[in-house]
């Protein structure tokens, strides 16, 4: 007898969606040395592409400040300049070296508001191909819970292919 997998079909055409964007963004870069320039695409593509994207951008680490993020290429309203390692939902990834999941940001005591409507939030640590940590993704989004494991691994994958490949 055959086995009948339940799925989520919002969830696949989601993952779908972003290993399109990973096609894409690896044509757009490729033989594009520049991390800034890679970053500010990675930006506006997928700023673009996914709707529940408010806020989207980077913050790197600092090299003449190592235990701080200072702010990198984004889409979306003006973002603070400068997030110290282990603060706010940018800074505890930092330092974690870890993915993080905000449903509720106001539920995350240490949250930074840099716009008001922003609800929830990922946060995707971006390491090079030395296993250095390089920056942060951030995608901020103005509903609750608009983040979950498919936007997770979608956006660790982009990350890896672009800034570790
Ligand atoms: N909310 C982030 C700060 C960056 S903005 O969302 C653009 C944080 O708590 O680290």
């Amino acid at each position: 007898m055959d086995t009948l997998v339940a799925t989520d079909p919002q969830a696949e055409s989601k993952d779908a969606a972003y290993r399109e964007a990973a096609a894409e963004i690896a044509s757009v870069v490729a033989g594009e040395g520049d991390v800034i320039a890679r970053m500010a695409s990675v930006c506006a593509l997928l700023a673009d592409r996914f709707e529940h994207y408010f806020w989207t951008g980077f913050y790197r680490v600092d090299p003449a400040k190592p235990d701080e993020l200072v702010i990198g290429p984004y889409q979306g309203t003006l973002g603070c300049l400068r997030i110290a390692f282990g603060r706010g939902v940018c800074g505890t990834a930092a330092a974690r070296r870890e993915t993080l999941i905000v449903p509720d940001v106001h539920a995350f005591s240490d949250h930074i508001a840099c716009d008001s409507r922003s609800q929830s939030e990922i946060v995707v640590p971006v390491v090079d191909a030395d296993g250095r940590l390089i920056a942060v993704f951030d995608v901020d989004a103005t509903t609750l819970a608009a983040f979950d494991a498919v936007d997770a691994r979608g956006l660790e994958a982009i990350m890896r292919q672009t800034f570790a490949g």
